[in-house]
């Protein structure tokens, strides 16, 4: 792959197309992740959230009505690819964990998280929306990079990836219409930042614990659930984190739509860098 594709912050180029049924299922070595609980309750997660991207379409193309470039987009690639992410995940857990009833977990977390999912969500402006869907891919780019260096399973290596590379695609998608909007609409560098501010605080809302809490239901039947469960994958989850996240590429993702002079770049990237690092250690 070339050195473009995998910048986060380079222009868009197409992007090598892969399928489910084309990963060498075959080569799975189940042996070297099937005891590990935390990547257990992260894939689960990671499977139930990717196969929602059904619901954000709808909202998201109403929030768009008329721009066809954007409406089409969304439809034809970055759906299709989001479902795809949800059914590598799906196969991959099932494939490790067959005795983990996927279907019936899912559909308690559907259930669950589609009253959240509303068009109220979205942001005012199309300009700022687009900024707020670039942090999503931002975090999902971010939390694949992650995945794929901590993962020692050489399948989940390649799905981790192939989703990463995908996440990277659309940030650099959603940016490329951001700019668009954001000369259109005259949006300030104000908005743009609270729009950032809102998706950050809500990175570790609700859609963590409920797909957590619906995996952990299906999976341990005869123990009630209760929030200290949950605390506890964090502290675990926060534990790989600090040592494995690609911070810098993330703050640079998120400061990107910010467009700051370069000076004012070279000294908030690495201030940004340690306060999440501070942030996650507390
Ligand atoms: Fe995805
Ligand atoms: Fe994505």
């Amino acid at each position: 792959m070339s050195e473009r594709l995998a910048d986060p912050l380079a222009a868009i180029e197409p992007r090598p197309h892969w399928t489910v049924d084309q990963l060498p299922w075959g080569e799975l070595e189940s042996s070297r992740i099937a005891s590990d609980e935390t990547m257990f309750f992260l894939l689960a997660s990671a499977s139930f959230v990717e196969t929602m991207a059904d619901l954000y379409t709808e909202n998201l193309l109403e929030h768009y009505a008329g721009d066809q470039e954007v409406m089409s987009w969304l439809s034809d690639h970055w759906q299709p690819e989001e479902l795809q992410h949800g059914v590598a995940l799906k196969r991959y857990v099932q494939t490790v964990w067959p005795d983990f009833d996927w279907e019936l977990a899912y559909r308690g977390f559907f259930a669950e998280y589609a009253r959240l999912c509303n068009a109220e969500q979205l942001e005012v402006t199309r300009t700022q929306e687009l900024v707020a869907r670039c942090m999503v891919e931002t975090g999902t780019s971010s939390y694949y990079t992650m995945l794929r260096d901590v993962c020692e399973e050489p399948l989940l290596k390649r799905i981790a990836h192939n989703i990463r590379n995908d996440e990277i695609g659309h940030y650099k998608y959603f940016y490329r219409y951001f700019k668009q909007y954001a000369e259109r609409e005259d949006v300030s560098r104000w908005a743009i930042v609270q729009a950032l501010w809102t998706r950050i605080r809500e990175i570790d809302a609700e859609d963590g614990l409920i797909a957590y809490k619906h995996a952990f239901q299906v999976r341990h039947p005869d123990i009630p659930f209760d929030s200290s469960h949950y605390e506890q994958f964090r502290k675990t989850l926060n534990t790989i984190t600090r040592a494995h996240f690609p911070f810098e590429m993330a703050v640079r993702m998120t400061l990107k739509p910010l467009d700051l002079p370069p000076p004012v770049e070279r000294w908030s990237v690495p201030l940004v860098v340690s306060g999440a690092r501070y942030f996650l250690k507390h």
